[in-house]
């Protein structure tokens, strides 16, 4: 590894002395000598950050066992295997207990309205868990049952993941802006018994009716021979114990008068969340797991179209997130931390869930959007609350920057010492606009890369530590051993640009894909045996700097979550109007990247504005908002190889009016091409 001051002035970005001083990793060395010994007895380090949880038995055996490699037989990953503890127990019971951090706030809620707010501590948030484990398990749930969420951004979402990791149960949490065809298919998937919701909620100014589509999908559900036996409400919408501190002059709104009385309602399966609590038990023995136990489910895209339900299990992944927060956000008692993200999505368990509670930290967990109800939002919740580390999106930064400085410098951040970027790779411009402007060009920015699969940071710079290239993940975290190949499956060294793989599992790396393991095999393991494969093309810089180049299979990664273009294309050629869809990414100024897709009609169907619009509604159905495609483009022809294979990469050339084809040779009909070009949407490019 490079040391960094050996690069050209003017490139790097380093912290401010007075972070470095307080810091846990205060100088490059400083990581290095960590990351060193991380590799060199992994059971030592790993051993020493899990002696600070609570291990109920500990294990006798070794203290990781693992295969990557196909050829010698099946993939498998344990950490602390015969181990056993409880991580809900570790992030409340011990910290309350133990850490003597009852009294400490553990959310700071912010509702979608401003003023709209609550908080809730750490012995308050044990006592909502413990009982509404005691509600779960007189419902009958069992250890390793699979438990279906789908809520939107509120304390309850906490409590029912926590309840269920304390009971053992396994929890599938589906981001509620999901559509109902999505819940279902992830029901059935993992044999959910139970779902949780809530009767709405509004993002904005719009209301979703959540338990309505919920509805639409148990009934799906039904339809498909798995009924589900419970779902339990949270009353949102109508809640009473809403507490309008400030502004009480501008909220509530009267819409949000809901009655009881418009939450469709099955007797037979529904159950209210807070009837159920109030004769709850307060007191609830944790289950005690194996390390190696399942935790939860989440799922994600897959390149086959069918979402993948990555799976995570207890104990490393207490491990890796507790570590990982610490020491990339350079965590310390006093922070106010904040993550944007929403829990339905893998940073939202990691990082406003599980790692921040298993340190004890105060967090921020916001219901709302960024403009709503103006573009100052996010400014003004950071002063509001002194919010002292602040992770985000680039997508994010890219919507705000639209508005110029003016809003952001209505508020004063002084508050701030880190801020973060997840999803994808953050452009130079709004890297500088987010250190500059934001953070007041004294904040380093630590632009963590990780995926669902990885369960936690793996290329990320420690902000006192890291001197920080915009654009750049910069260095692995410790434990994770990066390598680039070529197309041939050959390392290449220094500079270089390649495939993104890992030589060896961290303690959060997933475990399999629920319920087909092949599946896992053959998308991580197969294509390099002995690695494991991101999707993600990377360059290595002279100073040995990590760059994401973005995805190398069929996903797209919209507003920084993956999508695949097969996953939409049987969406469209559901249509009775379509023949045939091919799907390809295009760039969009802030979502990253969108939609782009091409469908051949059925003969007699014509192509046409409602068309279009009933496509776009289509997918939007299907998968949900995220996936709305922002371009439909008629082709009668597809450019396809002989042997039939649609030629994406000529399609994404096509989509950004880029005459440079390259190699077409394989084309079987080249007339197709003139045609394309001239039925182009206007994109601006
Ligand atoms: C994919 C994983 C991990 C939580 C959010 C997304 C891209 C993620 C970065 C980054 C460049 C990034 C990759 C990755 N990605 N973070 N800092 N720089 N690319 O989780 O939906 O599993 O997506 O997001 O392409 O493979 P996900």
């Amino acid at each position: 590894m490079a040391v960094p001051e050996c690069a050209p002035q003017g490139e790097l970005y380093r912290a401010a002395p007075d972070l470095c001083q307080a810091a846990h990793v205060p100088t490059f060395q400083c990581y290095q000598e960590l990351y060193h010994r991380s590799l060199e007895d992994p059971a030592d380090f790993w051993g020493d950050i899990a002696k600070e949880f609570y291990w109920k038995t500990h294990c006798s055996g070794p203290f990781l066992q693992y295969n990557f490699d196909l050829t010698k037989g099946k993939i498998y990953v344990e950490y602390m295997k015969g181990a056993s503890t409880n991580i809900c127990y570790n992030i409340l019971d011990r910290n309350v207990e133990k850490n003597k951090l009852g009294e400490k706030i553990a959310f700071f809620w912010e509702g979608n309205e401003p003023g709209n707010t609550m908080k809730i501590t750490y012995s308050e948030l044990l006592l909502k868990v413990c009982q509404f484990a005691n509600v779960l398990r007189e419902q009958g749930v069992k250890k390793g049952d699979r438990i279906s969420i789908y809520m939107p951004m509120i304390i309850e979402l906490v409590v029912a993941m926590l309840a269920c990791a304390r009971i053992g149960a396994i929890h599938s949490i589906v981001f509620a802006g999901f559509s109902a065809d999505s819940l279902c298919e992830r029901i059935l998937d993992s044999r959910c018994c139970l779902l949780i919701t809530a009767d709405g909620f509004y993002r904005g100014d719009k209301l979703i009716s959540l338990k309505q589509i919920a509805n639409e999908a148990l009934q799906k559900c039904k339809e498909k021979c798995f009924p589900v036996k419970r779902c339990i409400v949270v009353k949102h919408l109508g809640r009473e114990d809403y507490t309008f501190k400030e502004a009480s002059n501008q909220s509530p709104p009267s819409k949000r008068m809901h009655l009881d009385t418009q939450v469709p309602w099955n007797a037979d399966v529904d159950l209210w969340w807070h009837e159920l609590m109030r004769d709850a038990s307060k007191e609830c023995a944790p289950e005690w797991c194996d390390s190696e136990d399942e935790l939860f489910i989440l799922y994600t895209s897959g390149s086959t179209g069918k979402p993948k339900g990555v799976v995570h299990t207890v104990g490393g992944y207490m491990i890796f997130t507790a570590a990982t927060f610490k020491y990339v956000f350079d965590y310390h008692p006093e922070d106010v931390y904040w993550c944007t993200a929403d829990i339905g999505w893998i940073t939202g368990h990691s990082y406003l869930t599980y790692g921040p509670l298993a340190n004890g930290a105060t967090s921020v967990l916001f219901e709302g959007l960024p403009l709503y109800p103006g573009v100052s939002r996010l400014w003004q919740i950071i002063d509001k609350y002194q919010v002292t580390k602040f992770y985000t999106a680039p997508t994010v930064i890219r919507l705000l920057m639209k508005f110029g400085e003016k809003p952001v410098k209505k508020y004063n951040r002084q508050s701030l010492k880190v801020l973060g970027t997840v999803g994808e790779p953050i452009n130079p411009e709004a890297w500088l606009w987010y250190y500059n402007l934001v953070g007041n060009k004294k904040c380093p920015i630590v632009d963590t890369f990780w995926q669902t699969e990885t369960g936690g940071h793996v290329l990320t710079p420690l902000p006192a530590a890291t001197p920080m290239k915009p654009g750049s993940a910069t260095f692995p975290f410790f434990g994770v051993v990066p390598a680039i190949l070529d197309e041939f499956g050959e390392e290449l060294e220094g500079e270089a640009e390649g495939y993104l793989v890992f030589k060896q599992p961290w303690p959060s790396i997933m475990r399999t894909v629920y319920g087909n393991h092949e599946r896992f095999e053959t998308t991580y393991f197969k294509k390099f045996p002995g690695y494991y494969v991101t999707g993600d093309g990377c360059k290595r810089d002279k100073d040995g700097y990590y760059w994401i180049t973005g995805r190398i299979d069929d996903m797209l990664n919209v507003s920084g979550h993956l999508l695949s273009t097969a996953e939409v294309e049987s969406a469209l050629v559901e249509h009775a109007a379509v023949a045939e869809a091919a799907v390809v990414s295009h760039p969009h100024p802030v979502k990253g990247e969108c939609l782009y897709c091409f469908v051949t009609l059925r003969d007699g169907q014509e192509f046409n504005a409602s068309l279009t619009e009933e496509l776009k509604k289509l997918v939007r159905r299907k998968i949900g908002p995220i996936a709305t495609p922002d371009y439909i483009q008629n082709a009668p022809g597809l450019p396809k190889t002989r042997s039939g294979k649609i030629m994406r990469r000529i399609l994404r050339k096509i989509a950004k009016n880029d005459q440079e084809l390259g190699d077409i040779s394989t084309l079987a009909d080249p007339a197709v091409i003139t045609q394309l070009f001239s039925n182009r949407c206007q994109t601006g490019l």
